[in-house]
């Protein structure tokens, strides 16, 4: 079987209309990844050895995303829409090629898991022309009905085109095929367009196959894997379902999530041992979190890296480019963008760090900000080990505060601190004894005036 070679052609030429959204319907994301990008991970996890991606005119950003997820993808543009046979057949340069086994997948069935593709590329190396994934919906209005005769498939009919005791059967085409190199384009060229919708339907290879006196074969799966997305409500229950499975993954795993059912999970959120999530956080793409750290509620991560027993939150952001060394601590209302704390470093309370590095051990005072933006740059601002930064200081970038370095409370600081230095960036306080309590003479004063009056 490893021998085989394969081609994976996806589908992700529909317009989606359903989902009433400028975003094209294969851009929509479950778990923080788009259905494209999981459709193309089951893809490339099946072990496919070429793959194509077809899509609709325009359709820049669906090209885009196929090219970061799977850079050797090829895509093709189907200029009209005219079933899915004939968007099968817009990657007819990529078919030409020739490939053992070809397989068929729809860029909306975000669930189908690279085994189950296996199967059906067994029942090709087991002799099969065309191998047809089955499932027994809980409703299955429109979708295309497997005819069987006796234990042979010899037909896929599609709900508009089937008589009434044909919609009767529950087995019902969950989309995705695979379709031995040798035969398919020979059955796809063969494909017309005489139905109720006078689209190519690439279900017809059935049929086709059994003209040639080849076999096709159908494999069952749960429904689950084969849910298409066509609405937001559909792609909501997918989110949920995605979800479940995440979090029960993570439990499995050994992470302690206080409360699961408010933890959001991406599809690639990585967790060490003992683990602790607090209720009411959220895990965007790529995040790592190593042995023994602890999220607490209602902090928010993306691409981010939690050292070991590292703390974060409550209410904490974690942005992009984070990296928390082993033991930091990042507390409430902090804000952490392209920055890395490293070990045993805090910053505790209400402040921004971005495009920063925070030394081992610093300490980073409340409110303490990054100015990093000059309003047409981003800058950066290096913090030494174990330096001390007091609270409410602002730190205009580009600077660099030596290690062991201290900074006065409510400093603005401009230039470089070198190490082991004390910066105080800020006005003398002036004291003037006396100076409120004639303050107050004065208003009672003007008080016993005005009353004098009466
Ligand atoms: C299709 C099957 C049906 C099956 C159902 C499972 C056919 C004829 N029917 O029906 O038997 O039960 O899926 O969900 O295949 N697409 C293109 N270009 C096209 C047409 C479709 O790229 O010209 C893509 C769509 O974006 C979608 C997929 O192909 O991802 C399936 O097309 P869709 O129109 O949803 O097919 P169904 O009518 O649902
Ligand atoms: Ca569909």
């Amino acid at each position: 079987m490893e021998a085989r070679t394969c081609l994976a052609i996806v589908l992700a030429a529909g317009e989606g209309r359903r989902m009433r959204s400028a975003l094209p319907k294969v851009l929509h994301s479950i778990a923080g990844r788009s259905l494209l990008a999981h459709v193309l991970g089951a893809v490339a996890d099946a072990g496919v050895t070429a793959s194509a991606v077809i899509v609709g005119p325009g359709e820049k950003a669906v090209a885009a995303e196929a090219e970061r997820i799977l850079p050797s993808a090829e895509c093709f543009v189907q200029r009209e829409r005219k079933g899915t046979a004939h968007a099968v057949l817009c990657a007819k340069a990529a078919l030409a090629r020739g490939a053992d086994d070809i397989l068929v997948v729809y860029g909306d069935t975000p669930f189908v898991r690279p085994a189950t593709l296996a199967r059906l590329r067994r029942s090709l190396a087991a002799g099969a022309a065309v191998a047809v994934l089955g499932f027994r919906p809980s409703d299955p209005a429109g979708y295309g009905r497997l005819i069987f005769s006796g234990d042979e498939l010899v037909a896929i009919r599609e709900e508009a085109d089937a008589s009434a005791s044909e919609r009767a059967i529950g087995l019902c085409n969950g989309g995705i095929m695979a379709l031995a190199g040798a035969s398919a384009l020979a059955i796809l060229e063969r494909i017309g367009n005489h139905n109720r919708k006078s689209e190519f339907y690439l279900t017809d290879a059935v049929e086709i196959a059994r003209c040639m006196k080849l076999g096709a074969v159908a494999v069952e799966v749960e429904e689950d894997e084969v849910r298409g997305i066509n609405t937001k409500s559909e792609l909501a229950q997918a989110e949920a379902v995605a979800q479940e499975r995440l979090r029960k993954a993570a439990l499995d795993a050994g992470v302690t999530l206080v409360a699961p059912a408010t933890v959001f999970l991406s599809a690639d959120t990585k967790f060490g041992k003992d683990v602790v999530v607090e209720p009411y956080v959220v895990f965007g793409e790529n995040v790592t979190v190593e042995d023994g750290a602890v999220i607490h509620a209602f902090s928010h991560l993306v691409g981010a890296h939690v050292g070991k027993g590292a703390s974060v939150g409550p209410f904490a952001r974690l942005r992009r480019g984070t990296r928390l060394g082993d033991g930091a601590r990042v507390g409430n209302f902090v804000e952490v963008k392209e920055a890395v704390i490293e070990a045993g470093a805090k910053a505790n309370h209400l402040s921004y760090i971005g495009d920063a590095v925070v030394g081992a051990n610093a300490n980073v005072g409340a409110g303490t900000i990054t100015c990093n933006f000059d309003g047409a740059a981003k800058h950066r601002t290096t913090i030494g080990k174990d330096a001390f930064i007091g609270s409410n200081s602002a730190l205009v970038a580009p600077v660099d505060i030596g290690a062991s370095a201290y900074v006065g409370s409510g400093s603005v600081i401009t230039t470089d601190v070198p190490a082991g230095a004390l910066a105080l960036g800020r006005g003398r306080q002036v004291v003037k004894e006396g100076w409120a309590s004639r303050l107050r003479g004065l208003k009672s004063l003007g008080k016993k005036k005005a009353h004098s009056r009466d």
